[in-house]
């Protein structure tokens, strides 16, 4: 719920979701998280409130929120990782094909970044994950893929390993937030056994698919900030708020004064 300019992290993803063409967005949520269930929630006490006080253009924001799309929320009552909590979606997901989007991460592109991994899997048939590429630190942060590449922007796995490290990474080319999904993959995640650190692993349960399954990467186009960096959330928040047509002018004119 950190909010980036005037709205909550996750909602960035959620609106991705909706404008890449998805309406049924499951939240994986645990103890303490209920505030997100409230914020898509409808409120009619607060929207009475602000009828009252003529405050419209906040009534309509906040009406164009809770019809976002449909929410459901799964628990994940211990933190035993992102397989895991993917893995306990099943039931909600069914036999269908399905996209991932970790909130942290806020993806800034005139395509959608889960619309241009669903157009890849369309074309492909097969599980498809978004590729950034990374400095040596940020082979310590990310999955790290080896690959063959297959043209510009697409690439298809050969393996990867989680958070290698220079020493041990294959390349420069790391896993970031958004995965598109066949549903194969749950019974690779239930193949997968936990970590040292008692997680289940996207990274392991994606190696056990691709012993099956091809699996690709595809690099995309846009911009990505991972709002659990700080330098990147103050990043993320100026550029944003640059782009918004009601704080930009302002904005502009702060930064200038602060620089000169
Ligand atoms: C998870 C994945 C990792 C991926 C990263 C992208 O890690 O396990 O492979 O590179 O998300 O943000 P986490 O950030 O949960 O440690």
């Amino acid at each position: 719920m950190l909010t980036v300019v005037d709205r909550p992290l996750i909602q960035y993803s959620v609106e991705e979701s909706v404008r890449s063409g998805i309406k049924n967005i499951a939240i994986v949520i645990s103890r303490g998280k209920s505030a997100i269930e409230d914020y898509f929630d409808d409120s009619p006490e607060l929207e009475q409130f602000l009828e009252a006080k003529g405050k419209l253009d906040n009534l309509q924001e906040i009406r164009r929120i809770s019809n976002l799309a449909n929410f459901w929320y799964v628990r994940q009552k211990k933190a035993l990782g992102l397989g895991h909590a993917i893995l306990i979606s099943e039931k909600f997901i069914g036999d269908e094909s399905f996209a991932v989007l970790l909130p942290d991460d806020i993806f800034d592109c005139d395509i959608p970044c889960t619309k241009q991994l669903l157009d890849a899997h369309k074309e492909l048939g097969a599980s498809v994950i978004v590729l950034g590429r990374v400095d040596k630190e940020g082979t310590k942060k990310y999955g790290i893929i080896k690959y063959k590449q297959v043209s510009d922007r697409l690439f298809q796995i050969e393996d990867l390993v989680e958070k290698p490290g220079p020493e041990k990474a294959f390349s420069d080319l790391a896993v970031l937030g958004r995965y598109v999904f066949n549903p194969e993959i749950f019974d690779a995640i239930k193949n997968t056994p936990m970590d040292d650190k008692g997680e289940i692993q996207i990274t392991d349960a994606i190696r056990i698919l691709l012993k099956e399954r091809p699996v690709y990467g595809y690099l995309f186009e846009g911009k990505r900030y991972d709002a659990g960096d700080k330098q990147e959330f103050i990043e993320a928040t100026i550029d944003l708020a640059l782009k918004r047509p009601e704080f930009s002018h302002k904005l502009k004119e702060f930064l200038k004064a602060k620089i000169s």
